[in-house]
This record gives structure tokens, sequence and C-alpha cells, in this order.
């Protein structure tokens, strides 16, 4: 099954919007495998956004992601990275729609409360980037049947 990193960066923890966010990937029906707190070293976050390393706003990036605690997700379910992009919305929050976590609760790019990865690929190298082994729980929630015609 798929797996996708989700992170709700420092202006999402701080503005308190921690609850919402998760509740809307929880409501979805996607299976929440690893959930902390965390403050991201200057190193890490290079890593997480080492193919952004030319861009102009690279130490910016860098400085809201280290700039206070993040909440570091791993979600799982079939289609999950297509969809969680789906429900983060556009990397811009103008041009995220409305539903959409970041058309809904943002105004700037700069400060855009939440990351989601891109690819199957890109999902499976954060969650092993940003979680060690043993912080990821496998568990069966009991409500699978109703959310999956064939488990
Ligand atoms: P993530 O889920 O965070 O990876 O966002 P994304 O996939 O929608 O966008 P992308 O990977 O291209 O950029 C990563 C992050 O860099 C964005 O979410 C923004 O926080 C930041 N970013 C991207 N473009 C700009 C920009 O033009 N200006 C600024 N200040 N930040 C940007
Ligand atoms: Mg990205």
């Amino acid at each position: 099954v798929e797996e996708t990193y989700i992170m709700i960066k420092p202006d999402g923890v701080q503005r308190g919007l921690v609850g919402e966010i998760i509740s809307r990937f929880e409501k979805k029906g996607f299976k929440l495998t690893g959930l902390k707190l965390f403050e991201c070293p200057k190193e890490l976050a290079e890593e997480h956004y080492k193919d952004l390393q030319s861009k102009s706003f690279f130490p910016n990036l860098i400085s809201y992601i280290t700039s206070g605690p993040v909440v570091c997700m791993a979600w799982e379910g079939v289609g999950v990275v297509e969809s969680a992009r789906k429900l983060i919305g556009a990397t811009n929050p103008l041009n995220a729609m409305p539903g959409t976590i970041r058309g809904d609760l943002a105004v700037q790019t700069g400060r855009n409360v939440v990351h989601g990865s891109d690819s199957p690929e890109n999902g499976i190298r954060e969650i092993a980037l940003w979680f060690k082994e043993g912080e990821l729980c496998k568990w069966a929630p009991t409500i699978d049947p109703w959310l999956n015609e064939i488990n």
C-alpha cells in the first residue's frame, strides 16, 4: 500500500491548526501510521527540500521550516499520495481551491501550512528521513471494511 509524508509546518502549529489539519486526513479515511511534534534541525530541512537548493527562496524556506515545531505524519492508503496533494491544494494558497487545506487556511506560498510528498517514491524517502524505526505503527483499523471493499 502507498504511503505519504505529511507535515504541518511551523505556521500551522503556531496558528493552532494541528487538530483541523489532522482531522481532514482522518475524516477522508486514510490510515495514520506515524505522528510526532518535532523541532527540525537545519540539516534535515535542507535534505528534505534538496531538490529546491538552487531556488532563490531556499534560504527563506529553510528558516521557515526550522522556525518552530512541526508535526510529522505518515499516512497510508490506496492512492494516498495524489489524494493528499488534492486535499492540501495548490502551492500558492491564493490559487488553492476552497475546500482544500491551503485554500481554506492560508494566504501565502511562504506560509502555506502543510507539506505533502509529491510521488510514492518521495513518500517512502521522506518517511524514512523523518521517522526512526519503531516510531511507525502498522495497525489495522477496525473500520477498514467500511472504507475499503477489498482489504
Ligand atoms: P511542499 O508540499 O511543501 O513540498 O509544497 P509543494 O510541493 O506544493 O511546492 P514545492 O515542493 O514546489 O515547494 C516547497 C515549498 O517551498 C512550498 O510549499 C513553499 O513553502 C516553498 N516555496 C515554493 N515556491 C516558493 C516561492 O516562490 N517563494 C517562497 N517564499 N516559498 C516558496
Ligand atoms: Mg513539494
